[in-house]
């Protein structure tokens, strides 16, 4: 059943952090001329009205990039995010909200390739018509585990997959481990970036999902932001990105920009530093 929709949720503090960590590992990537794919097993409807009344009923968007919007100037490494929402926003501001898929599309030059999976019908369709016309992109109504090594390895082989399910049903974090195991065995080069939400503590279970991904890969570099504490409520009180074989020096540039997010999009209740990065390894 795909009773998600993210025009709910677009822009708030967990996509901030994402497409702050997928634009960097885009800008990493691009670093040389040959060409890449980028893939996105769950791409979403492409551009949100964070003043449509979806995005009114939860006004999560301002504690995401109402807040980075305003301090966008302190984060020069962010540039290519910020430009690349300006493009959708011609007359100013930040009404438009571009998801993974518009981002990517943003930065990928004209040799690359984009690889677009969405299995919800309304959201693949407003996604087609905003892709219209841009012959990088490769649009697949269909189911995103699925499709993942059913397209591996892509050609080229390089570049970069974002997994990123809404896990609202509780199959998503078993799917992810096993459409992540069938991925890396077919393509072990490709670079793959996890999302995974943080939730209260009886619900959350970002360390189990580690612990059945680090059965299939050797290793994870794991960073997570955090804008308020981890109560037992329903709320995600932040999110992690799980980044398989990153780029080089990857590590050093995360640790450069991840606590000023932090700081600009923690809500205030925090004491300590709302971010971490660690590699974890499998056991041999
Ligand atoms: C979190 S949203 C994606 C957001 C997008 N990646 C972004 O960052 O802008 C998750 C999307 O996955 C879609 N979805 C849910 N189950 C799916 C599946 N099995 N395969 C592909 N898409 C799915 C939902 O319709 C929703 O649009």
């Amino acid at each position: 059943m795909l009773s998600y929709l993210h025009g709910f949720h677009a822009g708030n503090h967990a996509d901030v952090f994402k497409h702050a960590v997928l634009t960097l590992l885009l800008e990493a990537l691009l670093a040389k001329p040959k060409p890449l794919v980028y893939l996105d097993t769950h791409a979403g409807a492409g551009v949100y009205d964070l003043e449509s009344g979806q995005a009114g009923k939860t006004g999560e968007s301002a504690g995401g990039i109402g807040r980075f919007w305003a301090q966008r100037a302190a984060f020069p490494e962010l540039a290519s995010y910020v430009a690349a929402i300006a493009a959708h926003n011609p007359d100013g501001g930040c009404r438009r909200y571009p998801g993974s898929p518009l981002l990517a599309g943003h930065l990928l030059r004209t040799h690359d390739r984009l690889i677009l999976m969405e299995l919800h019908p309304n959201e693949i369709a407003t996604l087609r018509q905003t892709a219209l016309g841009d012959p990088r992109i490769h649009l697949h109504h269909r189911d995103g585990f699925e499709g993942l090594p059913a397209l591996l390895p892509p050609k080229p082989a390089r570049g970069l997959v974002l997994i990123d399910p809404p896990y609202e049903v509780k199959s998503d974090y078993k799917r992810v481990a096993d459409g992540l195991a069938a991925a890396y065995a077919r393509w072990p080069t490709g670079v793959y970036a996890v999302w995974h939400p943080r939730l209260g503590v009886q619900r959350d279970q970002a360390d189990s999902l580690l612990r059945r991904c680090l059965r299939h890969v050797p290793a994870l570099l794991v960073t997570t932001l955090q804008v308020r504490p981890q109560t037992d409520d329903f709320g995600l009180h932040g999110s992690g990105m799980a980044i398989i074989n990153p780029p080089w020096q990857f590590a050093e540039r995360l640790t450069a920009v991840m606590p000023r997010l932090a700081a600009v999009l923690a809500d205030g209740s925090l004491q300590a530093n709302g971010w971490s990065l660690e590699w974890r390894k499998r056991n041999v």
